[in-house]
């Protein structure tokens, strides 16, 4: 058996990594693809081999031959498709932020329960080994009391000091209404969040964040550094920046009997190496570049959460409260205090 799946717009997330990791994927078949534009449409049907093409997300979800639509639009139309998709009874794996609102998030867990589909988010760091490796060892408290997190994703080109203006069709990237009202933040950021959460299990209380936007002149920032004080204490920080050619995108941890150094494991691909020095685990992984590889167990979760009917690696609860840390970070940075987070009960 196989999910039959529909892709919602057809941008470089959905040309690169979807498409291909659906093609990938055991469980997954591609049978439908939707822009705003047929020709593109259907030029990306060719490409990928999808079954149809359409252009409207009503007409995808008329097709009985979709079971599930992965959602790769920009980021303020996630909730609203997802909603549809989910009356029409289709299930939804949007990719994040999961919603540009509370309000919007809310709803989207709200009505993908009302109608028994399932809601994932696409925070792919979930399936990386290295992440995973390093939340078993944080389970068997093998580092102790943890008091540290820092993490970066970053990137940019040599030369360039600022990023250069987007082509057309990614313009909404610099548009505050439609990418959410943050710009590096939604693009690398959010996924830093999820998966400190992860690995700790815990929320993130209060934050205070500098950055070179969330001003009336910039209101998007293209590099960001947020501080984080977890629930039972542990500290972190974030760095994340579209000005970072060289970046080192690194996740290191440090608890009272160890740490653990995942290196160049923040990234789309799977790659990267691990290393753990503690009292009682000492070891080193490394992760040979799998470009697909987390994309391809991302879909293969979500098959499996659907057909065993049990949660996907990052729900919709998980999109909510990222939605939550990031509209903190924008009125941290814009306001420059430290910013509570409010957590609220979809
Ligand atoms: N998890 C990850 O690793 C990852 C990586 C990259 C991106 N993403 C997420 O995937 C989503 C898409 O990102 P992307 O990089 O693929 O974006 P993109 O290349 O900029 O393309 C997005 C597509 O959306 C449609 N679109 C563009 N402007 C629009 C507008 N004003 N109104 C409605 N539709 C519009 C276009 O397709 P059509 O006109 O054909 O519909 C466009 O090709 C974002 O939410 C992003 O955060 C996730």
């Amino acid at each position: 058996m196989t999910l039959g799946w529909a892709v919602i717009s057809t941008g470089r997330h959905a040309e690169n990594k979807i498409a291909p990791a659906i093609h990938a994927a055991p469980h997954a078949e591609l049978v439908a693809v939707c822009s705003r534009d047929q020709q593109r449409a259907d030029a990306f049907a060719e490409r990928h081999g999808a079954l149809a093409a359409y252009d409207s997300i009503e007409s995808v979800l008329q097709d009985s031959r979709v079971d599930a639509v992965f959602i790769v639009s920009p980021n303020a139309l996630h909730a609203s498709q997802t909603i549809q998709a989910a009356r029409a009874g289709k299930h939804v794996l949007t990719e994040k932020p999961m919603a540009t609102s509370v309000e919007d998030a809310i709803a989207m867990i709200q009505v993908c329960r009302q109608h028994g589909v399932m809601l994932g988010v696409g925070f792919h760091l979930r399936t990386h080994p290295a992440h995973l490796e390093i939340l078993r060892v944080l389970q068997q408290q093998a580092l102790g009391t943890i008091a540290l997190l820092n993490g970066q994703w970053g990137f940019g080109a040599r030369g360039q000091v600022m990023p250069p203006p987007r082509p057309p069709l990614q313009q909404w990237w610099e548009e505050p209404e439609l990418i959410g009202g943050a710009s590096t933040m939604m693009g690398t950021g959010v996924h830093v969040v999820d998966l400190y959460r992860f690995l700790l299990g815990q929320e993130i209380v209060e934050l205070t964040a500098l950055a070179d936007g969330q001003t009336p002149n910039q209101p998007l920032e293209q590099l960001l550094t947020m501080s984080l004080r977890f629930e039972d204490g542990p500290l972190a920080t974030i760095c994340c920046g579209r000005r970072l050619p060289d970046s080192l995108n690194d996740l290191v941890i440090y608890g009272s009997d160890g740490r653990v150094a995942s290196r160049g494991t923040l990234w789309e691909a799977r790659e990267g190496s691990l290393e753990i020095v503690s009292e009682t685990v000492n070891t080193t992984a490394d992760y040979p570049h799998a470009f697909l590889a987390n994309y391809i167990d991302e879909l293969e979760d979500f098959y499996y959460a659907v057909t065993e009917k049990r949660e996907p690696a990052a729900t919709g609860l998980d999109g909510l409260r990222a939605v939550e840390v990031t509209l903190a970070m924008i009125t941290a940075a814009r306001e420059k205090h430290t910013v509570k987070i409010e957590r609220h009960t979809p």
